[in-house]
C-alpha cells in the first residue's frame, strides 16, 4: 500500500533556500541583464505576461517563497528544493503530479557566468517559472507527470522526449512567426543563438518525429521542434494518452 501522504506546500517551502549572498545577487543581475538583451521580442507572449507576474528584481535573486506562493495563487503549482541535484525522473516527476516545480539552490560564480559545475537556479527561476503561471501550461505539465508515471519503460522515454523538446526546447508559432517557449532555451544565451542561426531543422511538434528524436544534455541539439499553440501541447498529450491506452484528467484533483 501505498502510506506517502501528500505534504502541504508549506512543508516544501519551508525548506527552501532564502539567505542569498551579495556576490550571488551580483551574478543573478549580470544573468539577468544579459538573457533579457538576448530574449528581447524573441519569446513567447505566455512567458513575457508570466515573467510580468513574477516581477523579479533585476539587480537581486527572488525570495523562492513568495515566488512560490504567487505561482500558487495563478496556477496551484508551487516550488520544492531540489537540494542542487539532478533529480531522477520518477522523483522529478513525482513533484511534477504533485504540482510542485524542484528548483536548485545553487548559481554559477560571477567571474564565470558561461559556466556552472552543478545544476544553476537562474534556469530554472528565468527559463521554467513564468510559464507555471499560466494555467494551461501548468495542467498540460501535470498531466506530463500523471502519463509518466503510469506509463511502461518505452512510454516513459517518450513521455520525456516530448517534455524534453516541448518544455525545455520547442518554439511556438505567434502570428506567423518562430517564438521562444521552451526554457532551455530562454536561459541559453547560447543554445539560443544556435537554435536560430545554427542550420538546424526546425520541425512541425508532431508525436512520430518527436519520440525518434534524440535529447541532448550536454550539447546543442540536431533539430527543434514547432507547436502551433499551447493547445497544441494539451492535444498531444490528450493523443499519446488515448493511443497508448493510458488514463487521463486526474489533474483536476488538488494535492494541496
Ligand atoms: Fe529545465
Amino acid at each position: 500500500m501505498d502510506t506517502k501522504v501528500p505534504q502541504p506546500f508549506d512543508d516544501y517551502e519551508a525548506r527552501l533556500r532564502r539567505d542569498w549572498t551579495d556576490r550571488e545577487h551580483e551574478t543573478w543581475a549580470k544573468l539577468y541583464e544579459r538573457q533579457m538583451e538576448c530574449i528581447t521580442g524573441l519569446s513567447c507572449q505566455a512567458f513575457n505576461e508570466g515573467l510580468h507576474m513574477l516581477g523579479y528584481d533585476p539587480k537581486h535573486l527572488p525570495d523562492p517563497v513568495a515566488i512560490s506562493q504567487l505561482i500558487r495563487q495563478h496556477s496551484g503549482w508551487g516550488l520544492t528544493s531540489a537540494q542542487n541535484e539532478y533529480l531522477g525522473a520518477t522523483e522529478w516527476f513525482e513533484h511534477i503530479v504533485g504540482r510542485r516545480f524542484p528548483v536548485t539552490e545553487y548559481i554559477r560564480d560571477l567571474k564565470d557566468l558561461d559556466f556552472t559545475p552543478l545544476p544553476d537556479l537562474f534556469h530554472e527561476y528565468f527559463g521554467h517559472l513564468a510559464l507555471f503561471t499560466d494555467q494551461r501550461f501548468a495542467d498540460i505539465s501535470q498531466q506530463f507527470g500523471e502519463l509518466y508515471l503510469l506509463g511502461d519503460e518505452r512510454q516513459r522515454a517518450d513521455i520525456a522526449k516530448l517534455w524534453w523538446f516541448s518544455i525545455e526546447f520547442a518554439f511556438i508559432k505567434e502570428d506567423g512567426e518562430e517564438k521562444v517557449l521552451g526554457a532551455g532555451l530562454l536561459s541559453s544565451p547560447g543554445e539560443l543563438e544556435f537554435a536560430r542561426h545554427g542550420g538546424k531543422p526546425h520541425h512541425p511538434f508532431t508525436i512520430e518525429r518527436v519520440t525518434q528524436a534524440k535529447p541532448a544534455a550536454y550539447s546543442f541539439h540536431e533539430e527543434y521542434f514547432v507547436l502551433d499553440s499551447i493547445e497544441q501541447m494539451q492535444q498531444v498529450i490528450d493523443e499519446y494518452a488515448q493511443r497508448e491506452g493510458l488514463p487521463m484528467h486526474q489533474r483536476a484533483v488538488s494535492l494541496v
